[in-house]
């Protein structure tokens, strides 16, 4: 049967991940769809002078450095845009859409940003907008969402999406190195980018928990309405202090359905050692919904040549299946067939256990100072931890509070942000509850 034809721009980590699986599965994409997927054309600007060892898996495929000429050749059925960025890549999605073609995308900050849009415009021209591989790299929560627990309401997700920061906070974790050591050496093993910002900072896991509000709520929420911390913060010693509460440290995605609207954040919290959550090491994602039907749990690699590259065949493949059906209607990649504008709810009203850790010159009065200002707005201590064996010019120490509105706290840090003794600022980290959507 005839083949159903790809053209692939981009050829860095995920389109070479994505080329070697469509050479090396070519047999049983032919078998699952009825028909072969071939690679007629691929782009990058280096191609003809680094083409790659993926490119050289298909020598029959045309090379170009223009995306543009790509994206309106006759022998090219589907496009994957696998460029990244908003600029580029947009251009490229709405040519191939002004072309009739399908395209399949792992592009989070372009979907974060116009992915709202983009589907309106697909929508309305009948055309497939494939996305799974733009959240959580190789775990298909796309799919898990729009077909798997489609007949559920869900109510919370709280995600680890950021590979990185994960690796990151699991090593400091595991082997007590400090942080900027080990993010030093995320960089020299191709972990971290030589810029991290986007992936410490928290900002790449904010597109994709805007995605994934999209997804879970049909909202379209634009990612700067949401709260992002990253884990720049996190010392060694806020490890030993969280496991002396039977806790460890994660950046957490969380999104929760409340009376007033959705609550969304992306933020280090302090996770309980026995949620399943904790559990999730290295460089890997997660991502736990909770719903009428109970709790759905999601896991595997959430970047990476191969599992990016798996995510987007199967959207490939998908979209190939669509364009055989006559009169296939395009199934919509945000699980709804429109998106919603959405404001989430200030994070000041969301109430919560916090962690404070303090680092101090130490003088008497200090805790008093300290609760005396809490006690101003409302919010009391329930314990305070300290480790043996610091120097008394850098002592740290911590608090923990009984539940307190996150405004109230950031009040009281404020004052105290004007504190002589103190070395830093505070390090306030949310105790999530129980990962329950209460
Ligand atoms: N890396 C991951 O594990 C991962 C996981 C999930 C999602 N994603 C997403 O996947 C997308 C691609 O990421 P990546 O890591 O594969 O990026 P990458 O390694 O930097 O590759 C980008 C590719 O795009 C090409 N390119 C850039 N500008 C171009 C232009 N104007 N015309 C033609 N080609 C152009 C580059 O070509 P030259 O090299 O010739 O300049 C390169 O081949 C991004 O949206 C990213 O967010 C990545």
């Amino acid at each position: 049967m005839r083949s159903v034809r790809i053209g692939i721009v981009g050829l860095g980590n995920v389109g070479s991940g994505t080329l070697r699986l469509l050479r090396r599965n070519v047999d049983q994409i032919e078998r699952k769809l009825g028909f072969p997927l071939e690679v007629s054309a691929v782009c990058s600007r280096s191609v003809h002078t680094k083409p790659g060892d993926a490119v050289a898996l298909h020598p029959t495929a045309f090379r170009t450095t223009s995306w543009n000429e790509l994206v309106t050749r006759p022998d090219v059925d589907i496009v994957a845009e696998l460029v990244g960025g908003t600029t580029v890549a947009k251009d490229i999605i709405e040519s191939a859409l002004t072309a009739g073609k399908p395209v399949v995308t792992a592009n989070k900050e372009l979907l974060a940003d116009h992915g709202a849009e983009l589907w309106k415009q697909f929508r309305e021209r009948g055309v497939t907008l494939g996305l799974e591989a733009s959240v959580a790299g190789g775990i298909p929560v796309l799919t898990a969402l729009r077909d798997g627990i489609a007949g559920d309401s869900i109510d919370a997700m709280i995600g680890i999406l950021n590979g990185t920061s994960n690796y990151i906070l699991t090593e400091v974790e595991r082997t007590g190195a400090p942080f900027d050591q080990v993010l030093g050496e995320a960089q020299a093993l191709g972990y971290a980018e030589a810029d991290p910002s986007a992936d410490i900072d928290g900002y790449d896991a904010r597109s994709k928990l805007a995605i994934l509000a999209a997804l879970a709520f049909g909202e379209r929420v634009r990612p700067e309405q949401i709260p992002v911390e990253g884990i720049r913060r996190i010392r060694t010693i806020d490890f030993a202090y969280a496991g002396r509460l039977g806790h460890t440290i994660r950046l957490l995605a969380t999104a929760r359905r409340e009376s007033e609207g959705l609550r969304l954040a992306v933020r280090p919290a302090l996770v309980d050692k026995s949620a399943i959550l904790a559990s999730v090491t290295g460089s890997y994602n997660a991502l736990w919904v909770h719903g009428q039907g109970g709790d759905t749990f999601y896991y595997g690699r959430g970047a990476g040549p191969e599992p990016t590259g798996v995510a987007v065949v199967s959207d490939l493949m998908a979209a190939a299946r669509t364009l055989r059906k006559p009169n296939g209607q395009p199934a919509p990649p945000f699980a709804h067939m429109s998106l919603d504008d959405h404001t989430p709810v200030s994070s000041g009203t969301e109430e919560r256990q916090f962690f404070l850790r303090f680092r101090v010159r130490d003088r008497p009065g200090i805790l008093a100072g300290l609760a005396a200002i809490l006690a101003e707005q409302g919010v009391s201590i329930e314990a305070v931890l300290q480790e043996p064996h610091f120097d008394k010019s850098d002592l740290p120490f911590v608090v923990t509070l009984e539940p307190a509105k996150r405004h109230a706290l950031e009040a009281a840090l404020e004052v105290m942000r004007g504190l002589d003794f103190l070395v830093d600022d505070p390090l306030a980290l949310p105790i999530e509850p129980t990962l329950t959507a209460s």
